[in-house]
């Protein structure tokens, strides 16, 4: 199944490549970028050896969060998903990645496929329907799916948060378990209903799934986090949900949809299907269950459990082959921390091109991927820094130190010799571990090889020094044997990082006169050949790049909330994340207001007297636009306890109250709920 250095070529495989399908709701991010240029370079390189890969994929189109997203912005899901189909595809073309199709799962061909899979599932005994108690809006008259309630999280009590997850703990529960519910709708309290939902019997498959999921299908990380969920035990799974839904109705099952998580999968086989056009038997040659093709997923982290467990036993009870290779990476942090808009570091794919050439980013990713499931770093100093002096310092140097010699000096023909032929057969030699680390995704140690040997053609055009050997007649020939070894070695670094740069091949097979380069070109050097004037293939980063991208990035979180909100969250966005430490610092308590009245001079100001059940505070508050101070005698309100006393004109001030609004008469200061008593600290 691996392709080892030692059998290359002769037998050649057919694989279908996929990435997973990104959500259709929003932009592409560098975050994902890693996952799909890991898969570009693993499918460049397969065509190289002289197999047939082939990489299929698609917008993830359907789901509840693409149909808020089509509300807020006022369209029809339709219209967003032709829109964020367009500008997914661009970015994945400008990134040079080299698929053969990029489809949607809203399409005729998943519904068809969906479809027929899950009839032969229900067929087979595999489909269970089952009542159970749901979320219904009684004023908008609808059963509401995760995302269309809020309240406050079982686990963790923060407020705002979505049926489905925790934003904050990242708990994930039933939207029924959420406290003090809301319908997104109509604001309304909903009720719970009974509703028939569509389970998927995923414990139907447990032998099987206990079996594949050991076999050298998966990573031993992935493979040891699945016994736990075995030991968990493996639920049934609900794939239906209740209208309103943006996705395919279930037949025979009028207001009811499949969840994305069912035909989103599907979507991989969809888009061969559309790539295929009727050619059925091709279809079938790939998707039969003893088919000798290859199916390789690459995946993140995150969505391991729908392609290791759903996945295969979907395959498995509709009658159809299981995959290869479920290949799963980690998540891309920057500069050590998550992805974060506030800090610029949420860079969209666009925001990066608009700046960067794709080669850089695909060479910085390569660097640092593994077959591991761990996260990878950006860090953008060393992101210049490391491009800079691999690709520009070492690399293409070389070619620039030897091309100007057989250009001026040698009419442009390469000599019919080498200087040095055991330094080229050290280079092609090198080949064969270079390519066992492409085929095996460890595409760092492939680029650690590469520079190895990039830095002994250095060392050697250093020692031989070709510039000052022409300066004393009769060195000629010597000279263009160096310069001709030159050459030869910085092509077989390109062939090795074809599947890295790929506009960077592209451009020396044009300096070089040579057709596209396959693998096993590295082989035979180039003798007695004419070459091109030669032209550096890449510039060093400009650290003022990378700046712009990272203000264009802040820029980016601006413009969305724009788009997105009205009212005071567009006029006065959401400040700095900060971490948790520092909110705990802040002592919070319920106080209640004993005293208020005018203070003298102060246009601003009133002075309260705070009672914290047994310590007094003074407090002067910028409040006097918005109330009337006998107004606020006896009630309760919030107070930050322990802020430094601060000297103010008129006294000491002890504390300071919270209030909200943009100020004047919209002023509001915050009261706690019945049942609260001063001097209880607010968490
Ligand atoms: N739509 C689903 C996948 C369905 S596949 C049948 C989904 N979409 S996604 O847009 O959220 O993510 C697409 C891929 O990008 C996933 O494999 C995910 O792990 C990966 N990444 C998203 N953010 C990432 C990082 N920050 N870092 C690395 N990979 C990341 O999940
Ligand atoms: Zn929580």
């Amino acid at each position: 199944m691996t392709d080892t250095a030692t059998a290359p070529q002769n037998t050649p495989r057919d694989i279908l490549v996929t990435s997973a399908l990104p959500y259709a709701n929003g932009s592409i991010h560098i975050g994902h970028m890693v996952e799909y240029i890991q898969t570009d370079i693993w499918t460049r390189f397969q065509r190289m050896r002289g197999h047939n890969a082939v990489w299929v994929w698609a917008d993830d189109a359907h789901g509840t969060p693409i149909m808020l997203r089509a509300q807020k912005l006022g369209i029809e899901p339709q219209a967003l998903i032709d829109d964020m189909k367009k500008e997914h595809e661009s970015d994945f073309i400008d990134f040079q990645l080299s698929f053969d199709n990029f489809h949607t799962t809203h399409s005729p061909e998943n519904r068809e496929c969906a479809e027929l899979i899950y009839q032969r599932l229900k067929a087979g005994g595999h489909i269970v329907t089952r009542t159970i108690e749901q979320l219904f809006d009684p004023q908008a008259d609808m059963f509401l799916p995760d995302r269309f309630v809020v309240g406050t999280c079982p686990k963790c009590g923060t407020e705002d948060q979505y049926g489905d997850a925790c934003e904050n703990c990242a708990t994930t529960y039933d939207a029924t378990e959420l406290l003090n519910p809301r319908s997104v709708v109509s604001g309304a309290e909903p009720i719970k209903k009974d509703s028939e939902q569509y389970f998927f019997k995923l414990n139907n498959f447990e032998t099987m799934l206990k079996e594949w999921t050991t076999g050298d299908q998966l990573q031993s990380e992935i493979s040891n986090k699945l016994q736990e969920w075995f030991a968990d035990g493996l639920q049934d799974w609900d794939i239906s949900r209740n209208k309103p839904y943006w996705g395919f109705e279930i037949p025979d099952a009028p207001g009811k949809y499949f969840y994305v998580w069912l035909d989103a999968p599907i979507g991989y086989m969809a888009s061969h299907k559309h790539l295929l056009g009727d050619n059925q038997a091709e279809f079938d040659r790939y998707w039969k269950p003893d088919s000798k093709t290859e199916l390789v997923h690459f995946i993140g982290k995150d969505i391991a459990y729908f392609h290791t467990l759903f996945w295969p036993a979907v395959l498995e009870g509709a009658g159809f082959r299981k995959p290869t290779a479920v290949h799963c990476h980690g998540f891309l942090t920057v500069n050590g921390l998550k992805m974060s808009k506030s800090r610029g570091t949420f860079i969209k794919a666009r925001t990066y091109l608009n700046h960067l050439q794709p080669e850089y980013l695909r060479y910085y990713f390569a660097a640092k991927l593994n077959n591991k499931v761990e996260d990878i770093d950006l860090n953008l100093e060393d992101f210049a820094a490391r491009v800079n002096s691999d690709l520009v310092g070492k690399v293409v140097n070389i070619a620039s130190r030897c091309a100007g010699f057989i250009t001026s000096r040698f009419d442009g023909v390469l000599a019919d010799a080498l200087s040095d032929e055991a330094l080229f057969a050290t280079s092609v030699e090198a080949g064969h571990s270079i390519a066992a680390a492409y085929d095996n995704r460890e595409y760092s140690r492939a680029i650690r090889e590469i520079i190895a040997q990039a830095d002994l053609a250095n060392q050697y055009i250093a020692e031989h020094a070709p510039w000052t050997l022409i300066k004393q007649p009769g060195n000629e020939r010597q000279v263009h044997e160096i310069c001709t070894l030159g050459i030869n070695l910085f092509r077989n670094l390109v062939i090795y990082l074809k599947p890295v740069l790929p506009s960077i091949a592209t451009q020396t097979e044009a300096f070089l006169n040579n057709e596209p380069y396959q693998w096993a070109d590295a082989g035979t050097p180039l003798l007695n050949h004419p070459v091109n004037k030669f032209k550096p293939m890449i510039k060093r980063i400009e650290a003022e790049a990378i700046e712009a991208i990272v203000s264009d990035s802040k820029d980016d979180l601006e413009k969305e909330k724009a788009a997105t909100a009205t009212g005071p969250l567009a006029d006065d966005p959401i400040a700095d994340e900060i971490e948790f430490d520092d909110f705990a610092k802040i002592d919070l308590r319920v106080a209640t207001i004993v005293e208020a009245r005018q203070v003298k001079g102060a246009d601003k100001l009133l002075q309260l007297t705070l009672d914290l059940g047994g310590e007094q505070r003074n407090v002067f508050a910028g409040i006097k636009s918005a109330y009337d101070p006998d107004t606020l005698i006896g009630r309760k309100t919030v107070m930050v306890a322990n802020l430094k006393p601060r000297k103010m004109r008129f006294g000491m001030s002890e504390g300071m109250v919270l209030a909200a609004g943009p100020g004047g008469s919209d002023l509001f200061v915050l009261s706690p709920d019945e049942g609260a008593e001063a001097g209880m600290r607010v968490k």
